[in-house]
């Protein structure tokens, strides 16, 4: 038995490691989350009034595709639509209910797309499968199906190309005949390079449903190793994190996650070999809320700090002695290590002991012979001892005036 080689858009894919989500719709105006309409029941004809005040005024898809890079993510997931069923796109005559039969009047998917070509940020579509508009979703299953890949078809057809589609909402009705095959069909025809993911929920994380999947999802849990050994078919994995408690705008939750966090949650997320999409919910107009570009700031100056290590180095059968959080990845003949819980070094009068410095620096499954290594951030080179695949390596504390969360080293084979 062996594993599958991955098709180039599945390699192309892992080696984007971060992106950013964001999730947009009428319903960011009311600022409660995108689940509004229907946790707290509102009645379907005063829930889409909300369109005849959606303008946009704020939303700029330059600026935003701007932070995104700044962040260090390479690719962006857009909510084109969201189960309360308004498109960001123009529907081309599907319905009416779309950015361009609202106050805007713009095809916002259209900006998007536009700013992230320029800014050469891969784009993707998230697109809902649940519809709490299209009254065929309840009462004539077969044709809201025709019309989702109607709708599909429009954003294969009208963007030039794409990264790929997300689909959410299958969970809805578990049992149902979802016509994926159909779905999936219309994608390959138009956009045979689009990488085709749909979210399984919070309850089945890490699962394959169709053929034709091209990554399976983590919603906000925790990525775990694939299995792919005699598998048919190489599959990426991709986890998706809020940033705070809401995907949708937010506007009275201020219940983040902290940079630290967000550093060693994308190191967890490639650690296993898995993309990190990182949630912003911009407000009602159309803004990223500044915590969130903020945080998303810090996440690109540690990427950058750290030497780009987060995208093309993979998980490589190094494993940290002690079981700690440490680990190796590897890209050609480089290895870097990821080390976590180092202590800063300094005077006692401003710097604080904070526990054992957990790194203790031994790995095996060395796949090779080690010339020398280096942190990334100081290019200070760290003394080593190896014996076959063994190795033991001196990682220092971090000197006064630096603390990355996460450090990396970056080791030359021979
Ligand atoms: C869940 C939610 C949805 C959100 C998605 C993101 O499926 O229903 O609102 O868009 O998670 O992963």
């Amino acid at each position: 038995m062996s594993i599958p080689i991955p098709e180039k858009r599945i390699a192309d894919f892992e080696n984007l490691g971060f992106g950013m989500f964001i999730h947009w719709g009428l319903y960011s105006q009311l600022g409660k989350g995108e689940w509004i309409q229907h946790i707290h029941n509102i009645p379907k004809e005063e829930y889409q009034k909300l369109q005849s005040t959606f303008t946009a005024s704020k939303f700029d898809a330059r600026h935003i595709v701007r932070v995104a890079k700044a962040a260090g993510a390479k690719y962006i997931t857009l909510t084109t639509r969201h189960h309360e069923g308004f498109s960001l796109y123009d529907t081309c005559g599907l319905n009416d209910y779309d950015a361009p039969h609202a106050p805007c009047g713009r095809d916002l998917i259209r900006e998007f797309v536009d700013a992230c070509n320029e800014e050469g940020i891969l784009p993707m579509f998230y697109h809902t499968t649940l519809d709490w508009y299209n009254p065929d979703f309840d009462d004539d299953f077969p044709k809201y199906l025709q019309y989702l890949r109607d709708s599909v078809e429009v954003l294969c057809t009208r963007y030039g190309k794409i990264g790929g589609l997300w689909f959410d909402g299958n969970w809805s009705k578990p049992g149902a005949d979802w016509e994926e095959d159909a779905l999936y069909a219309t994608i390959r025809k138009h956009q045979p390079e689009a990488m085709i993911i749909n979210n399984t929920g919070l309850s089945e994380r890490g699962y394959i449903t169709n053929p034709e999947i091209d990554s399976v999802t983590f919603e906000q849990g925790r990525p775990t190793p694939m299995d792919r050994e005699g598998h048919p078919k190489y599959v990426a994995a991709e986890m998706c994190h809020t940033m705070n408690n809401h995907w949708g705008f937010g506007a009275h939750d201020c219940n983040y996650k902290s940079l630290a966090h967000l550093i060693e949650t994308l190191c967890a997320c490639r650690k296993v070999g898995a993309n990190y999409l990182l949630n912003i919910g911009p407000t009602g107009e159309g803004e990223i809320p500044l915590m969130q570009e903020a945080l998303l700031r810090g996440i690109g100056d540690w990427i950058r700090a750290t030497g780009n290590a987060i995208y093309k180095a993979k998980p490589c059968g190094v494993i940290c002695d002690d079981g700690g959080k440490d680990f190796a990845l590897r890209d050609g003949n480089k290895l870097y290590f990821f080390v976590h819980g180092l202590h800063i070094t300094g005077d006692g009068n401003v710097v604080v002991e904070r526990g054992e410095n957990n790194s203790a620096g031994c790995f095996t499954g060395i796949p090779g012979t080690i010339k020398s290594i280096r942190w990334t951030d100081t290019d200070h080179k760290l003394s080593f001892t190896q014996n076959g695949d063994k190795l033991s390596v001196n990682f220092t504390h971090f000197p006064y005036g630096s603390d990355l969360v996460v450090r990396v080293a970056e080791a030359e084979l021979a």
